[in-house]
């Protein structure tokens, strides 16, 4: 059986919807961490930064990683911060490759402009805040990713570029 396809990248980058495609075209099972962790916290994300803290958050996205770590052949979204911990990074990767979502910052801005469910965007300076997070963690983001994927393209195209690559491993 082959390894996970896991999707990591910033906010916005398009992780669920290209995760629903491939799942959808390459016949495998599709699990999104931040929905794994809201189903079984019974709470939106934004409650869970709200009630329990980020932190407590943070904690839930390593036990989830290990969890989802002993999964074979599925499609795996995670948020975008998960990737950034290196335990984390070490628990997707010991059956999963990594494919990185690239995007600018000003994509991730048009993209989210109505967006609320995000609490790392729900502030005054959302543009720099944007611009401060990508460039702290996108050196991150390269060390995790086994390949980097362009995606300002349509989600079809970035789904087809990505399956291209899985299904010659
Ligand atoms: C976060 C990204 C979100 C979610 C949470 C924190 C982050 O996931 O996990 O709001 O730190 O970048 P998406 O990347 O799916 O929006």
């Amino acid at each position: 059986m082959k390894k996970n396809l896991v999707l990591c990248g910033f906010m916005g980058s398009g992780k669920s919807t290209i995760g629903h495609l491939l799942a959808e075209k390459l016949g495998m099972r599709f699990v999104d961490t931040d929905t794994y962790i809201e189903e079984k916290e019974g709470m939106t994300i934004s409650r869970i930064f709200e009630e329990k803290g980020e932190e407590y958050f943070r904690m839930r996205e390593l036990e989830v990683c290990k969890e989802l770590s002993s999964l074979k052949g599925s499609v795996i979204s995670t948020g975008g911060g998960t990737l950034l911990r290196e335990k984390n990074v070490k628990a997707i990767k010991k059956n999963g490759v990594v494919f990185l979502l690239n995007i600018s910052s000003g994509t991730v801005l048009t993209r989210l402009r109505n967006d609320t469910s995000r609490p790392l965007l729900q502030r005054e300076d959302r543009e720099k805040a944007v611009k401060t997070l990508l460039s702290q963690r996108t050196p991150l983001y390269n060390l995790a990713a086994d390949y980097v994927i362009d995606a300002e393209e349509s989600p079809r195209k970035v789904c087809l570029k990505i399956m291209d690559i899985y299904n010659s491993l």
